[in-house]
């Protein structure tokens, strides 16, 4: 059945301009693909269609969390000097925790439907470093409905014995996981995990850091990245500490970023969490292979990491997407990175740009921008209902001021209803899972 959903609807069309149709319809046929969108009376909707009237909300596209940790839900606020004490002081013991499946069960899906409940329906996650942890962390993201690219953490050194493996196996149980999801896309081989999975779920080698990996587990990862093509996800450049051990640990390494590109890491399907501290040469490398830098700002604020340069990392060519990184972040709004990402920079982000950054430009970030990021004819029919800001709603030359509104008031944005693939998997009050 066909489907109209009625509301003011805004969405980004490119980094600098967006489309509102203050009088929206949204059309969405079976199988969750949005079929036309225009303003009500334009004819698109066909007769017989279901029609959800939003009356005086906003839709908008599904937002986008490109870098966030699920075993670390409950560590958000839990403070430490800088990044290097918090990692060993209460990230690495809490992950630990996540050898129970358990609480790996219970952390991934509390963590997926806090992002459902904030507008978030697509995200780049890391689970620990477990294995089963990691596989159960697909089944809850299957079970719960977000769009997730989600990988195992991968770490032979510089952590606790418990959460450490060596490359061989930790690199076969990633290649494992590649496996099993590209099987629950055929047909055929339906029933691994719990629901019709095609195009959801993706497997993300997933090095922790450099400070984390062997020389031995870097090239491995970077062959496993070659062979299969699938994202990789790693942390770049966050803090001033982590950089001195990194020159330390790789001295034949010019940087950061040549770490990584060394072993093959630095591609197209790259999602590089931070990219605070990098020179004008590693931007230029990140530009051109076309890495994403994903910028964090709760966390940067969080932990005093530095600041995140987005004129300049843009303007050197590299794109950008948003991420909450919990727990460093302290909460799952990327509402909330929006409106930090303003406030990390000298001068005012035009707010067209980070509604950008938080939907279409995340989308992109994780290889999907041909799928959903924003409500054009043929892709996927991901959207969030806000309780919009009144009273502009109506008026298109209040534009600027409802975005505004909607990026700087993030925090009491509410959000009222969440859909995935056009199925609803998020509304205010209703347990949907
Ligand atoms: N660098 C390596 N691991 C982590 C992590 O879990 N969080 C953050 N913010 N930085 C990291
Ligand atoms: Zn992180």
């Amino acid at each position: 059945m066909t489907t109209v959903y009625r509301a003011a609807i805004l969405h980004a069309l490119s980094s600098e301009q967006l489309e509102y149709l203050p009088h929206g319809e949204l059309v969405v046929d079976d199988d969750g693909v949005i079929v036309a969108l225009g303003n009500a009376g334009g004819g698109d909707a066909p007769t017989g269609a279901t029609r959800v009237d939003y009356g005086d909300k906003l839709l908008i596209p599904g937002l986008v969390d490109a870098h966030v940790h699920l075993p670390q839900i409950d560590i958000i606020g839990v403070a430490s000097e800088s990044l290097l004490d918090w990692l060993h002081e209460y990230v690495f013991p809490s992950e630990s925790d996540c050898a129970d499946p358990d609480v790996a069960r219970d952390r991934a899906r509390r963590s997926f439907r806090a992002m459902l409940a904030a507008g978030t329906t697509a995200c780049a996650a890391y689970s620990s470093s477990h294995t089963r942890a990691t596989e159960i962390a697909f089944e809850e993201a299957d079970r719960c409905g977000i769009r997730a690219v989600i990988g195992k953490v991968l770490m032979d050194r510089g952590a606790p014995a418990a959460l450490l493996q060596d490359s061989a196996p930790a690199l076969a149980d990633t290649a494992a996981l590649i496996d099993a999801l590209a099987d629950a896309w055929r047909p055929a081989a339906r029933g691994r995990w719990s629901g019709p999975t095609e195009g959801r779920l993706a497997v993300a080698i997933t090095p922790r850091f450099a400070l984390s990996c062997s020389p031995a587990l870097l090239t491995g990862a970077g062959d496993l990245a070659r062979r299969t093509g699938v994202h990789v996800q790693t942390h770049l450049a966050e803090n001033a500490s982590e950089l001195s051990e990194v020159a330390r640990l790789f001295p034949a390494q010019r940087d950061y970023t040549s770490v990584y590109a060394h072993h093959g890491l630095i591609g197209a399907r790259s999602l590089l969490a931070h990219c605070i501290h990098l020179s004008d040469a590693e931007l230029d490398h990140l530009a051109g292979a076309q890495a994403t830098a994903v910028h964090c700002p709760d966390s940067n604020f969080y932990l005093h990491s530095g600041r995140f340069e987005l004129a300049r990392v843009r303007e050197r060519g590299v794109s950008v997407a948003l991420g909450s990184d919990v727990g460093a972040g302290t909460c799952h709004s990327i509402v909330e990175a929006m409106r930090l990402a303003n406030y990390a920079q000298p001068q005012q982000v035009p707010p067209a740009l980070l509604f950008y950054l938080a939907t279409l430009g995340g989308a992109r970030a994780l290889g999907w921008g041909d799928r959903i990021g924003n409500l054009a004819v043929g892709k996927q029919a991901d959207f969030a209902i806000l309780e919009a800001d009144p009273p502009p709603l109506r008026d298109p030359e209040q534009l600027s001021v409802l975005l505004s509104r909607l990026i700087h008031k993030g925090r009491s944005a509410l959000v009222h209803a969440v859909y995935v693939g056009g199925a609803r998997r998020y509304e205010r009050g209703v347990d949907c899972a």
